[in-house]
């Protein structure tokens, strides 16, 4: 018979109670079996909302008194490290939500940690799995669009305190360890590197927009905030070599916009993405092809469907069992999620120096 996997999820916030509670025992042969937050009533509220036998308001009691295969840390930015190495020392398979690490150095402790205990260790976001990137890539590798040399990336929204209903107080979001480019800038990042592939060398200029800001929704609306920090809206640049490079615009000063979530350009078309990726779009193609005499936007053929929808944000823990069951390496790794760390650590230096500075890591 098929193992039934322990998952222990930390945190239980906002995202814990949207994208994981409700999709654990969907995505994978699994089970929740408890939760952890320092805020007792979060933790008691998660258990008796989706069926949790136990609770913990710490990860040392979790780990001590519970048995349990894999954790999921959903837990705020500044503790991931901290966490993620207790797990991980405590011999567990790990899925680390964004950002895992505060620099390359911890993030290698965490991944040498993994190695050694022999655990399988998933980082966060879930784009690679994205159905609509991997047809890109396909399409760029069958030279849809000729020469693929330059990805716009739009990545911003209008502040976790605009639009996203969380009972917790959203200051942590503006606080050192956090920030637009740690929250938001990781997306757009490991985009760009999925399907580009390592960069070379990154720029970047970055402002404070919004000095304070007043929370917008959940329990904390009406609250004044100050958010002057840290930058909360960024333009990055990224040099892959050859004739490729991208431009990330990520933050949280963004509140509307029209503007395709991405666009891909090659010297025979345009890859445009519009539609909101959990939809599982097919992404928009443009192709100019001297040729065949052809120059225009095409039409998918008609009944293409993504062969596996992804239906949640949860669709990690699908990799990490299959990676865990298999024996094979997740496709979510914790070395792009470095490579994307290395980006944004170097970027403070690039905004300060206002140089473009090389890159080492790779994946
Ligand atoms: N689209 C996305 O990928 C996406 C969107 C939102 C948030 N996130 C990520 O999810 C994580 C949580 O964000 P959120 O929006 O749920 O925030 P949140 O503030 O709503 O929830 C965070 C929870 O963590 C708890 N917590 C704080 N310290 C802890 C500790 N030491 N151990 C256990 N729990 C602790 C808090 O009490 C709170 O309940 C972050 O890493 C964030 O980057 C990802």
């Amino acid at each position: 018979m098929k193992k039934t996997w322990k998952v222990a999820v930390i945190g239980c916030g906002f995202f814990s109670r949207v994208q994981y509670f409700p999709y654990i025992r969907k995505e994978a042969n699994a089970d929740i079996v408890a939760v952890v937050d320092p805020v007792e009533e979060s933790a008691k509220k998660a258990c008796q909302d989706f069926n949790v036998p136990e609770y913990y308001t710490n990860v040392d009691d979790l780990i001590e008194k519970c048995d349990f295969d894999i954790a999921i840390d959903a837990a705020i930015i500044q503790e991931h490290h901290n966490i993620n190495m207790k797990l991980l020392k405590a011999g567990k398979h790990l899925i680390s939500q964004k950002t895992a690490a505060p620099t390359v150095e911890m993030l290698t402790e965490q991944i040498e940690m993994a190695k050694k205990m022999n655990v399988k260790f998933v980082c966060v976001p879930i784009h690679p799995m994205r159905y609509d990137i991997n047809t890109a890539k396909q399409w760029i590798a069958n030279g849809a669009i000729g020469n693929a040399y330059y990805i716009k990336c739009n990545m911003s929204h209008g502040g976790p305190e605009y639009f996203q209903y969380r009972n917790a107080d959203p200051t942590w979001f503006f606080e050192e360890g956090a920030g637009a480019l740690i929250d938001m800038g990781v997306h757009g990042l490991q985009i760009v590197t999925s399907i580009f592939g390592p960069a070379k060398k990154v720029g970047c200029m970055a402002k404070v927009t919004c000095p304070t800001r007043m929370v917008r929704s959940g329990s904390y609306d009406g609250k004044i905030i100050k958010t002057d920090k840290i930058p909360d809206q960024y333009i990055i640049t990224l040099d892959f070599g050859d004739n490729k490079m991208a431009v990330v615009d990520t933050g949280f000063s963004i509140k509307a916009t029209k503007a395709p979530l991405m666009e891909i350009f090659g010297d025979r078309g345009t890859i445009s993405f519009t539609e909101p990726y959990m939809s599982n779009p097919i992404p928009e193609l443009f192709v100019d092809d001297p040729e065949k005499g052809i120059r225009g936007w095409m039409q998918p053929k008609k009944g293409v469907k993504p062969p596996k929808k992804l239906t949640s944000q949860c669709c990690c823990l699908a990799d990490l069992v299959q990676a865990i069951e298999n024996d094979t390496e997740p496709v979510l790794s914790a070395e792009h999620a470095r490579h994307v760390l290395e980006i944004m650590c170097k970027i403070p230096e690039a905004i300060e120096s206002g140089k473009t500075l090389d890159l080492e890591t790779t994946f």
